[in-house]
């Protein structure tokens, strides 16, 4: 650990309040010229610092920028800190996630970054992801998990991001088939799912889990097309809440994963979080639209339907269509 990293630990140990350059320095045995380095190195890397004379420094609250250091006294005691790896800039967290699948990434290692310059999102389209706005998450999962339950990932993974944030902002969360989190009637989350696959065996390797979570903005952020349909957690003010304490929450939940998948034990409470059970849906895909009914969410996932047009009743699985209808700005 870098004494710049000792110190960021200590003053987000102390956020909100001072703590001394002596107190500082006894507690990571270094000089004080030492202290005022690490500050200084912080500060240009943006992190609110405020140095007040016989009082030290003081985190700001509001400074929220995603670090280690930030998320550590919010994650399991024993989840090695070494698996996050935090980027002020990506393509897209789900790439580097695969980029270091290849070179031999551990199972559960993080990706994270403060921006996306090409966030991808399902059925081929972009996520949208502006620099301190978002938390942009992707984690390896090596196969503990059988192929027939990682189509099941993305499901799961949706239960997790509403309790997570549930946790964290108090704001409650429901689930539209099959991956979109929504709080306030809006979008606040997206889920990929990606498999990466070994090409001579044809066998999953591993299994990239992607999650943006809008956190904080305003509508007018958003490009036009999706002004009307995503959302952020927060406008402005967070209050004393930070991305760190939400990401942290979210890889906390995150790591129940593989056992949840095993046992099911995530699927009623999905049912319970979903929006489309017993709702009338357009089911847009390639083919066209039909309007159904939602009859019920199997064991795998899947959308069971009556269509209406013809009053059969079919199963809809993950990834083959976008469902419309539910919510009002649609
Ligand atoms: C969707 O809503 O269509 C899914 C959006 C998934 C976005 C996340 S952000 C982190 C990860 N990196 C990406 O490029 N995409 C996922």
């Amino acid at each position: 650990m870098t004494s710049k990293s000792k110190v960021l630990h200590l003053l987000e140990q102390h956020r909100g309040s001072y703590i001394s350059g002596e107190e500082l320095a006894k507690k990571i045995e270094i000089s004080r010229s030492g202290v005022w380095k690490a500050i200084n190195e912080l500060k240009k890397e943006g992190y609110h610092i405020t140095a007040v004379t016989n009082k030290g420094y003081c985190l700001e609250t509001e400074s929220d920028l995603l670090s280690v250091e930030g998320m550590a006294p919010y994650l399991p005691p024993d989840f090695p800190l070494e698996l996050i790896h935090i980027y002020k800039s990506v393509d897209s967290t789900n790439n580097e996630v695969k980029r270091l699948a290849v070179s031999g990434g551990k199972h559960q290692t993080v990706v994270m970054a403060e921006e996306q310059t090409g966030g991808r999102g399902r059925l081929g389209r972009s996520f949208y992801s502006p620099p301190g706005s978002g938390i942009y998450l992707s984690m390896l999962l090596r196969p503990t998990i059988s192929t027939e339950k990682s189509v099941l990932v993305t499901t799961a993974a949706s239960v997790a991001v509403c309790r997570a944030v549930e946790k964290v902002t108090g704001k409650p969360c429901v689930i539209k088939w099959v991956n979109d989190v929504y709080s306030g009637g809006r979008k606040i989350c997206g889920i990929l799912t990606e498999a990466v696959t070994n090409v001579e065996t044809g066998c999953i390797e591993s299994i990239v889990l992607g999650i943006g979570i809008n956190f904080k903005g305003t509508a007018e952020d958003f490009p036009e097309e999706i002004r009307n349909k995503a959302g952020f957690l927060f406008a402005k003010d967070t209050g004393t809440i930070t991305r760190n304490q939400l990401a942290a929450a979210e890889i906390t939940e995150l790591l129940k994963l593989p056992d949840q998948l095993e046992s099911g034990s995530f699927l009623p409470e999905y049912r319970r979080r979903s929006v489309v059970l017993g709702k009338q849906v357009q089911v847009v895909s390639s083919s066209g639209t039909r309007t159904a009914l939602v009859q019920d969410i199997d064991d795998c996932g899947g959308l069971v339907v009556r269509w209406e047009d013809d009053g059969t009743t079919g199963v809809i699985r993950t990834g083959e269509v976008s469902i419309r209808g539910l919510f009002d700005q649609e």
